[in-house]
């Protein structure tokens, strides 16, 4: 097939998909006026559209009925009709009022897609048939009507994966079943993934998080006045959860009082529940408020029977609940078995309740309906089954006109919790106090206080050491950090990366809070964090699992500590506590290259001038990397994701875990270990575990390629043709057609000459023979307009020898 026949066929796919103008653009659905493709309702005030989209972003077939944010470019569709079945012949289907009566999704084959499921019971005769209409409302409601204006069906109460404000899920089931939010297979795939959302079956009180038919994550108990609320800084509101009592059913529903920016929370494919914000005044994106699980002690029944994940700790870990110890099993010494009495309960005794406080109160309980809080202990103490109670006044009528809830456990405490702030009581049953437990709780009740004040006089003395030690303390970090590391560490570095305490970086990153999450690096999750007196930061928390953590990190740590480029990313403090090691940098609002570059909607916003000074940027810093340091580096690690972007849109290398430091005249290394990223790799390094300043170079050549064309080095869609972006680049170039390897949403702003240039460049570096590959030493050098990588004797070689190029 050729090129121009695909280029055809991607037109063909992007008149059809929705990101062309629609023709039709009223918010209702008139019996004998169907939708289709191509058309779609758009609600009044223009926030919802309704109509046929294609989730997926390659060439394919597939494409659902659906409703989205009409203004919001990514991760928009709030509702699909069809999940289960796409839509296969997109132009012969129709979405209709057909029958007067129903909504239908149909082709001209009669086939019927998907049909609302309207109210069967329904007394036709009573309403006129014909004069329905279905109406796409502003909270992205869709409706359908009868003339008499009963609702016969609305899209709300069919929830796919997301709930909006306004909408409702079932949480009890009289006459219907219970609702759930059920995620998307993959962001690409709308049919029903194994992630659900919803309330507990067995108890409306609280709602789960399933995987498949297990449970993942379990909401805290609804309590007082059956609102959830959280106060969320970044919108200065609350959002709550309420839960409220429709006819005879009960539902929940969320909120932000007085607030009308874009919220939703949805049901995330990864298994989270999500709480997302459209940020308008940022760079168009989504803002995580919440998620959960936001860690992994926070899952379901995590830390076992009687055990607890205690969330105030700076990192989140289970404990027994007291008065238990943790079952030690030899060959199993994590927590997953839980806890048991380190007394053995004696139910014959009086016994008493130990108050556990912010709890998040364990599962599996049994409600007892109409009883004040005396009844509820009561009920308790004289049923020796009973290990824990529970109570709450929900002062709210709403609910079966009890506004008591007493929950008692009869077994083993699972799921429990311990919150910041928030929770409530638990109650549990412990043996009574003895005559002599009694003498030791005074002891345990005095002795802390005279440790105390004894501790607190020993700390004041440690600060005041600490603070004369503080600067001999720095340097002795250095020296552990850099004594037996690489060979070539030995001069020391400038010494003036500073250390930063853990409980700063603590603070800054809000306890490594998920939302503050910026990505994966090469070892570990970046966060961001902000110090107190606002100065923004991304740090890097190397994983502890990574074996060679801390070698990298002594790596990055002694390297960047010698680099000062405006190419490089800065390095700006680290800190060692414990097992952790953490690197902070400078913090770059823009993010990386390839958030930019394969990101449909961002991509215009680097024009050609932007890209071409982008690739100058990167050929500065690898150029001072291979030579104008005071060491030869060899990076290994350069791809898009490695090239964060400044403000200004300046490129800056990060990642550094990777990277060698070369002796001046040494020419190429091996290793057994070759790290780096598929596509971006040389031949020979990949192969054979060579490297040199030349597997920089060819990675350099595929970043110019894709930065130029604007895809992935291992994009398929680019052309079926061609196995990979480079064999396709050269096909191009050798037939004088370059302008057709362009991004095409930059082929306006570019100027050709220097594209080609870059492209003639970016297969000069990305050539099988390393020999014959530039370097980027000697010069790569910006001379007026243009862009020319040189070796003094040889700017002809690159601009003539064209032959040498045998791809
Ligand atoms: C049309 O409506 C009638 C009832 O009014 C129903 O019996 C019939 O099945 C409907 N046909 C379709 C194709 O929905
Ligand atoms: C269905 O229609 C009947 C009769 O109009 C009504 O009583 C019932 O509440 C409706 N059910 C739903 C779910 O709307
Ligand atoms: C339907 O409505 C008509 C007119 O209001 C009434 O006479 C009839 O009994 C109703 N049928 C049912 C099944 O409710
Ligand atoms: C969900 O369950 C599957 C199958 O047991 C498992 O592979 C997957 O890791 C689980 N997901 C999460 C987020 O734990
Ligand atoms: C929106 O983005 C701005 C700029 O990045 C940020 O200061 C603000 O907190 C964000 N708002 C929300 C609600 O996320
Ligand atoms: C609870 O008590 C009230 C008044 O004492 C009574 O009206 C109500 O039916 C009781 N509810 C239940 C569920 O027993
Ligand atoms: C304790 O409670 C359980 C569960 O409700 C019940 O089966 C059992 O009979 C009760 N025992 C006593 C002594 O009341
Ligand atoms: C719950 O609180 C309301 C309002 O404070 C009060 O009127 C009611 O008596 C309380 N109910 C119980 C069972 O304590």
């Amino acid at each position: 097939m050729s090129f121009l026949s695909i280029h055809g066929i991607i037109l063909l796919a992007f008149t059809l998909s929705s990101l062309t103008p629609f023709c039709v653009s009223d918010s209702r659905l008139l019996p004998n006026k169907p939708l289709t493709v191509g058309s779609k309702l758009l609600s009044d005030d223009g926030t919802f559209a309704l109509g046929f989209f294609s989730p997926s972003n390659s060439i394919k077939t597939h494409y659902y009925v659906g409703i989205w944010y009409n203004n919001i470019p990514e991760d928009n569709v709030v509702w699909v009709a069809n999940r289960d079945t796409p839509i296969t012949d997109p132009s012969s289907t129709t979405l209709a009022l057909a029958n007067g009566s129903n909504l239908v999704v149909s082709n001209t084959k009669g086939q019927l897609i998907w049909v609302a499921n309207i109210n069967a019971t329904r007394n036709f005769s009573s309403e006129t048939i014909g004069g329905e209409e279905a109406i796409l409302d502003n909270s992205g409601n869709f409706i359908l009507r009868a003339s008499n204006g009963v609702i016969l069906w609305q899209s709300f109460d069919y929830p796919t994966d997301t709930l909006l404000p306004g909408m409702k899920l079932r949480v009890t089931h009289k006459s219907h079943a219970l609702q759930r939010l059920i995620s998307w297979k993959d962001p690409q795939d709308p049919s029903p993934g194994i992630y659900s959302y919803g309330a507990d079956p067995k108890e409306f009180l609280q709602r789960f998080i399933w995987n498949g038919s297990r449970p993942y994550r379990r909401s805290p108990v609804w309590n007082n006045y059956l609102v959830v609320g959280s106060y969320l800084d970044i919108i200065k509101s609350t959002i709550y959860m309420t839960v409220r009592r429709v006819d005879n059913e009960i539902f929940m529903s969320f909120g932000i009082p007085g607030d009308s920016s874009t919220t939703k929370i949805k049901m995330d494919y990864t298994g989270k529940i999500k709480i997302l914000v459209w940020n308008n005044s940022n760079m168009l994106e989504w803002n995580m408020l919440q998620a959960e699980p936001n860690h992994e002690c926070s899952t379901y029944g995590y830390c076992g029977p009687f055990g607890y994940c205690d969330s105030t700790e700076p990192i989140a870990t289970c404990k027994c609940l007291d008065g238990f110890k943790p079952i030690n099993y030899k060959d199993d010494d994590r927590f997953s078995r839980g806890c048991h009495r380190k007394d053995a309960l004696r139910c014959d005794q009086e016994n008493t309740f130990l108050t556990l406080m912010n709890m998040k109160i364990p599962d599996t309980f049994l409600y007892v309906k109409n009883k004040s809080f005396d009844e509820c202990t009561a009920e308790c103490t004289n049923n020796c089954s009973c290990t824990a109670y529970a109570y709450a006044n929900m002062s709210s009528t709403a609910i079966n006109g009890d506004d008591t809830r007493c929950l008692l456990w009869m077994g083993d405490l699972i799921d429990t919790e311990k919150l910041i702030g928030q929770g409530e009581n638990l109650y549990i049953r412990v043996n009574e106090l003895s005559d002599k437990n009694r003498r030791n709780m005074i002891l345990k009740i005095t002795l802390p206080i005279i440790i105390s004040s004894l501790l607190i006089l020993i700390c004041v003395w440690l600060v005041w050491i600490y603070k004369c030690q503080a600067k001999q303390r720095n340097k002795k970090i250095w020296k552990n950090l850099l004594s037996g590391s690489l060979s070539s560490s030995n001069e020391l570095g400038d010494g003036n990366i500073p250390f930063l305490t853990y409980q700063e970086i603590l603070l800054a990153t809000n306890n490594f809070c998920s939302s503050n999450m910026l990505g994966h690096g090469g070892f570990g999750n970046v966060y961001k964090g902000t110090f107190n007196y606002g100065k923004k930061i991304a740090v890097k928390r190397l994983s502890e699992c990574s074996g060679q953590g801390i070698l990298e990190f002594k790596n990055e740590v002694i390297l960047i500590a010698k680099l000062q480029h405006r190419n490089l990313v800065k390095l700006l403090g680290f800190c060692i506590h414990g097992d952790e090691k953490l690197l902070i940098y400078e913090y770059l609002p823009n993010t990386s290259l390839d958030a930019f570059l394969f990101n449909s909607v961002k991509k215009p916003l680097l024009d050609w001038s932007v890209r071409f000074k982008i690739i100058l940027g990167i050929a500065r810093g690898l150029l001072y990397l291979h030579q104008d340091s005071r060491l030869n580096i060899i990076h290994r690690d350069l791809k898009a994701s490695n090239i964060l972007l400044d403000e200004e849109m300046s490129p800056k290398i990060s990642d550094f875990g990777m990277a060698r430091i070369f002796d001046r005249n040494q020419q190429q290394g091996n290793t057994n270990r070759v790290v780096g990223t598929y596509g971006y790799m040389s031949p020979e390094y990949a192969l054979k575990g060579v490297f040199s300043v030349k597997s920089d170079v060819y990675s350099f050549g595929v970043l110019v390629l894709e930065i130029i064309s604007g895809s992935r080095i291992s994009s398929v869609d680019i052309s079926e043709d061609f196995p990979n972006l480079i064999a396709f680049a050269w096909s191009l170039w050798k037939d004088g057609n370059t302008k057709n390897f362009i991004d095409s949403s930059i082929v306006e702003s570019c100027i050709l000459d220097e594209a080609s240039q870059c492209i003639h460049i970016g297969l000069l570096c990305v050539q099988d023979n390393p020999n014959a590959r530039p370097l980027m030493s000697i010069g790569c050098i910006y001379s007026g307009e243009r862009l020319y990588i040189t070796s003094t004797s040889r700017t002809t070689y690159i601009f003539c020898r064209e032959e040498l190029w045998n791809l």
